[in-house]
């Protein structure tokens, strides 16, 4: 069978070296892809990946090619793609692909069609209330004693997210979004929640339509310094599982949050087939709903697959069909840590073109996968070319281990103006 991968990130590169071990698979291709896609090999005949220069928001440019090359089925990693609906235009063509459909992607493609569902719903979450005046907007951040999050409706790289609690930093937002014009259209509705306090965990739930079966628990670090300070990021790192959920409150998480979501889902006409992906917080009142995701997270995805004992297309061909009540998902024993490094500047300006060194000293230590994000190749040199450059990865039996493993990892490779957090998973060690 061969596939098209679309995309060109870290989570990428895990969904192609996953994939890779599947002995089903005799041709990849990936759309753009990166050096540590190319770099891969399928198991089934040693076949290497094939980069193909398409970008992932280029629609007609991928439907073109899988006219052309008539990949068995199309893999949509990024958001972009399928907010803008790449499944919908395959689907017109007869062409096999997997992802939620436009009318589903928009549980993630806009925070106002989102916080809307979850009231409609009842399911519990972060209350709070769409604008596209600034002033009222501001108005309801002072009722709430400026303590509030504040989110651009439309896709923004994770960085379209405020969590504020002066004047100052509700004034500074609504700023960037309305007068500096930062989101473009993705600006032109806002969504100000009440700011919850707890703690945070990524959920990812496969999905037919019908059923979702739920991944092991995980959290990234969404800020960009150590001791969770700064802006908000795309994620510095993750870690699976994450020992805040007792077997109660993954329980609680099905028959608060997935089960009643199926329901509305359903009632409303949504066929979702795909990852679901909802940001939670463990609060006093439970688990709350703090956003919406409609795909594998990045870097969640660097710290789940490395554990899936499944094939992988057979989940994702199981999701598209239909026919997860025939799937059992079955997880490694152990931990997973993934520290993300990134480029001096990111999540604003950085430069690229870094030459990275260390990176073929690792691919011989055991439990230690490098993920390339934003990497290039030049003159057969890997350098820097994205905020997010690497996603340095290490499982283990314990989650110690795991992160010491990791942050040895990271010690060994080197880029000008290379930063990392050095507390991803520390809150779980702790
Ligand atoms: P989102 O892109 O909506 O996931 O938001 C990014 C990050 O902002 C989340 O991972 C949380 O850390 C934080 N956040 C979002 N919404 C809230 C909220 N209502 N209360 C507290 N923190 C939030
Ligand atoms: N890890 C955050 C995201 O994928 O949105």
């Amino acid at each position: 069978m061969k596939v098209l991968l679309i995309g060109g990130g870290g989570r990428e590169h895990a969904l192609a070296w996953k994939l890779a071990r599947s002995e089903r698979i005799t041709g990849m291709w990936c759309a753009p892809g990166n050096p540590g896609i190319s770099g891969e090999r399928l198991i089934s005949n040693r076949n290497t990946v094939e980069c193909v220069a398409i970008g992932a928001d280029d629609l007609e440019g991928l439907a073109e090619f899988a006219r052309k090359n008539l990949p068995d089925l199309t893999i949509v990693g990024p958001d972009n793609p399928l907010g803008m609906g790449i499944v919908d235009l395959f689907q017109k063509q007869n062409l096999p692909i997997w992802g939620p459909n436009r009318k589903a992607a928009q549980f993630e493609s806009s925070k106002v069609f989102s916080q809307e569902f979850l009231e409609k719903h009842g399911l519990p979450h972060a209350e709070g209330c769409s604008f596209t005046d600034p002033e009222q907007a501001l108005a309801f951040a002072e009722q709430r004693r400026w303590k509030c999050v504040i989110k651009v409706d439309g896709l923004a790289l994770g960085k379209g997210v405020f969590v504020c609690s002066s004047h100052e930093q509700v004034q500074n937002a609504i700023h960037s979004i309305f007068v500096e014009n930062k989101f473009g259209t993705a600006g032109n509705q806002i969504v100000v929640q009440e700011l919850l306090e707890g703690l945070e965990v990524s959920l990812h739930a496969i999905c037919d339509g019908e059923r979702a079966l739920l991944f092991p628990t995980s959290q990234d670090h969404k800020q960009v310094f150590d001791g969770d300070r700064g802006p908000n990021t795309g994620g510095m790192g993750a870690f699976s599982p994450a020992p805040f959920l007792d077997q109660e409150g993954i329980e609680a998480i099905h028959s608060q949050i997935i089960d009643p979501w199926l329901k509305g889902c359903r009632s409303d006409g949504i066929d979702f087939r795909g990852i679901l992906y909802p940001g939670i917080m463990i609060t006093s009142k439970g688990p709350q709903i703090l956003e919406f995701n409609a795909r594998f997270g990045d870097p969640e995805t660097q710290v789940y697959l490395p554990k899936m004992k499944n094939d992988l297309l057979d989940v994702i061909e199981a999701s598209m069909l239909g026919k997860l009540d025939q799937v059992e998902l079955n997880w490694e024993k152990g931990s997973t840590v993934c520290v993300v490094m990134a480029s001096e500047g990111y999540p604003g300006s950085y430069s690229k073109g870094k030459v990275i060194n260390g990176l073929t000293n690792l691919e011989t230590v055991p439990n230690t996968m490098v993920f390339h994000a934003g990497t290039k190749e030049i003159e057969g040199k890997i350098v820097t070319n994205g905020g997010r450059v690497l996603g340095v990865t290490a499982w283990a039996d314990s989650l110690n281990e795991a992160r010491d493993r990791a942050s040895d990892a990271v010690e060994s490779i080197h880029f000008d103006g290379a930063f990392y957090r050095r507390d991803i998973a520390s809150k779980a060690i702790e």
